[in-house]
C-alpha cells in the first residue's frame, strides 16, 4: 500500500457536509437531526485522512487507546464539570439497571478513567496516546455542529513540562500541514491553577456586576456558575461589555500564579523559536472544567461560525480528581467532520486488475492470488458480453483488464490488457502471478 504521507494532490473541490436532517419529513425514516451519513465518495476521503493520522502519530511514538462509547454519567459530571454546558444540557443520558449511563460527549474523561482503572499510571512515562471515534452532544445542529460527531485526539500523561504542551501543539500543526489545510490560526492562553482562577473569577464578577442587567440569560447564569465562560459569549451586547476598557485592562494582565506564568513563557519561547505563529487570546477559557495553565484552539476562517477545528490544553488535576495518582497531562481533540471539510484533496486509489470473465470460479481463485500478492483485483460479476465488461473495467478505473475466458482456462494462460496503452499480452498464469511479486 502506498504511504499516505507521501503525496497529496489537490484535486477535490471543497464540499460542505450535509448535516441537517429532519427525522419526521414526509413519513420517510430519516437519520436523526444533527447526524450525518458518510457516503462512499466521502468515506474514501475519511479513510485516507484516518490512515494518514495513524501513520503520522505512530511515527511520533503515540499509541492507540480505545475506550467505550458510553460511560457512567458520574464520570462526565466529575470530569468535564457540573457547571459546563456539556454536562448541564448536552448529554445523552439513559438508565440501565438503576445506573445512569451517558454517551461520551468527549474522549478525555474516558481515557483518564481507563488510565486509572488499567493501572497505566505504572507504565513508563510519558505515556503518549491517540484515539478516534464518535462523540455525542445534544446541541442545536448547524453547519459544523452536530449531535453525533467524531473526534481524533492525543493525550500525554506524566509530564509537567511545557515541552509536552509544545509537542502536542506542534504535532497538531504538523499534521494539518501534512494534509495541506488552508491557513489556520493558533490561539493560546494561560488560565492558571484552580486557586489563581478563583481570584480571577471574583475580580471578573466584581467588574461585570454593574452590567448584569444587560447580559444575556446564559451569561447571567454563567456569572454565578461558570464565570470565566462569560468571556466566550458570542452575543454582541455581552461582547461589547467584556470589551469595556476596565475589563480589557484587567484581562490583558496575567492573573495566574508564577509557576503557570513561567510554564507559559517557555511554551511561547518554543513556539517562537519554531516560528509557529500564534496569538495570545486572554479571553480563551474553553468549555470544559478540567484545564489548568495552557489552553489552546486552532481555528479556520473556512469553517463559518463553528470555526474551531482543534482544541485542547493541560489538565494537571483530572487524574487525581477521578481517583488516580497525581499525574500531569496535556492533550487535544480535533473534529473529524470539520477537518474533512478542510482537506483539499486526497490520492485516488487505483484498482490494479479488473477480471473480465465468463469463468467465475477460476476468476475468483486468480483474484485471490493477486490480492495475496498485495495488488487489488475486482471480478466482473455481471455475466455480460466481454465488450461490456471491458467498458466497465475502464469505468472502474482499473490499470489492467485481466481476461479469463474459456481459452485462457484451457491453456492455463491469462490475457493482460493495459487500459492506458491498450497493449495486450498473453502470459502463462504462473508467470503472470509470480511477476506480481517482483
Ligand atoms: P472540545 O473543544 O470540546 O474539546 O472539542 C474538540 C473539537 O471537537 C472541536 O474543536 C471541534 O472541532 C469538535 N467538536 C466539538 N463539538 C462538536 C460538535 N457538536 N460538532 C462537530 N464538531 C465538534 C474536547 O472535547 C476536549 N476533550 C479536548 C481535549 C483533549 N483537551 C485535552 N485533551
Amino acid at each position: 500500500m502506498a504511504n499516505p504521507l507521501e503525496e497529496i494532490p489537490n484535486n477535490l473541490p471543497h464540499k460542505p457536509a450535509n448535516l441537517l436532517s429532519d427525522e419526521a419529513s414526509q413519513g420517510h425514516l430519516q437519520r436523526p437531526k444533527g447526524t450525518q451519513d458518510v457516503l462512499p465518495h466521502e468515506s474514501a476521503k475519511w479513510g485516507w485522512i484516518e490512515e494518514t493520522a495513524r501513520c503520522y502519530f505512530q511515527a511520533a511514538a503515540y499509541e492507540e487507546i480505545r475506550t467505550p462509547i458510553f460511560e457512567v454519567t458520574e464520570l462526565f459530571e466529575r470530569g468535564v464539570g457540573e457547571d459546563t454546558d456539556i454536562v448541564n444540557k448536552e448529554m445523552y443520558t439513559f438508565e440501565k439497571d438503576n445506573r445512569k449511563m451517558t454517551l461520551r460527549p468527549e474522549g478525555t474523561a474516558g481515557i483518564v478513567r481507563a488510565y486509572i482503572e488499567n493501572g497505566l499510571s505504572r507504565s513508563p512515562k510519558p505515556l503518549k496516546l491517540f484515539y478516534s471515534g464518535p462523540m455525542f452532544r445534544y446541541e442545536r445542529p448547524q453547519a459544523g455542529r452536530q449531535r453525533q460527531f467524531h473526534q481524533f485526539g492525543i493525550e500525554v500523561f506524566g509530564l509537567d513540562r511545557p515541552e509536552a504542551d509544545a509537542e502536542v501543539i506542534l504535532l497538531a500543526m504538523g499534521f494539518f500541514k501534512t494534509l495541506q489545510l488552508p491557513a489556520l490560526s493558533l490561539e493560546i492562553n494561560n488560565i492558571g491553577t484552580p486557586e489563581s482562577r478563583q481570584v480571577f473569577k471574583q475580580k471578573l464578577q466584581a467588574l461585570t456586576q454593574p452590567h448584569l442587567a444587560q447580559l444575556c440569560d446564559a451569561c447571567r447564569r454563567r456569572y454565578h456558575t461558570n464565570t470565566l465562560r462569560m468571556l466566550d459569549c458570542k452575543v454582541d451586547t455581552c461582547k461589547a461589555i467584556y470589551a469595556l476598557p476596565e475589563i480589557e485592562a484587567f484581562l490583558s494582565e496575567d492573573h495566574s500564579d508564577a509557576v503557570s506564568r513561567d510554564h507559559f513563557e517557555t511554551l511561547k519561547a518554543i513556539l517562537n523559536h519554531l516560528e509557529i505563529p500564534y496569538r495570545r487570546n486572554s479571553r480563551l477559557v474553553r468549555g470544559l472544567d478540567y484545564y489548568t495553565r495552557t489552553v489552546f484552539e486552532i481555528t479556520s476562517t473556512h469553517l463559518g461560525a463553528q470555526n474551531a477545528v482543534c482544541g485542547g490544553g493541560r489538565y494537571n488535576n483530572l487524574v487525581e480528581e477521578l481517583g488516580g495518582p497525581p499525574t500531569p497531562a496535556v492533550g487535544w481533540a480535533l473534529g473529524w467532520e470539520r477537518l474533512v471539510s478542510l482537506v483539499p484533496g486526497f490520492p485516488n486509489r487505483e484498482n490494479d486488475y479488473y477480471l473480465v470473465t465468463d469463468q467465475p470460479a477460476h476468476a475468483f481463485s486468480v483474484a485471490e492470488k493477486i490480492r495475496r500478492a498485495g495488488k487489488s483485483a475486482e471480478v466482473d460479476l455481471s455475466g455480460k458480453a466481454f465488450s461490456k465488461q471491458m467498458a466497465q473495467a475502464g469505468r472502474r478505473g482499473a490499470a489492467y483488464a485481466l481476461i479469463l475466458g474459456e481459452t485462457e482456462v484451457s491453456t492455463g494462460t491469462v490475457t493482460v490488457k493495459n487500459l492506458k496503452t491498450a497493449e495486450q499480452t498473453i502470459l502463462p498464469q504462473d508467470q503472470f502471478l509470480s511477476g506480481l511479486r517482483s
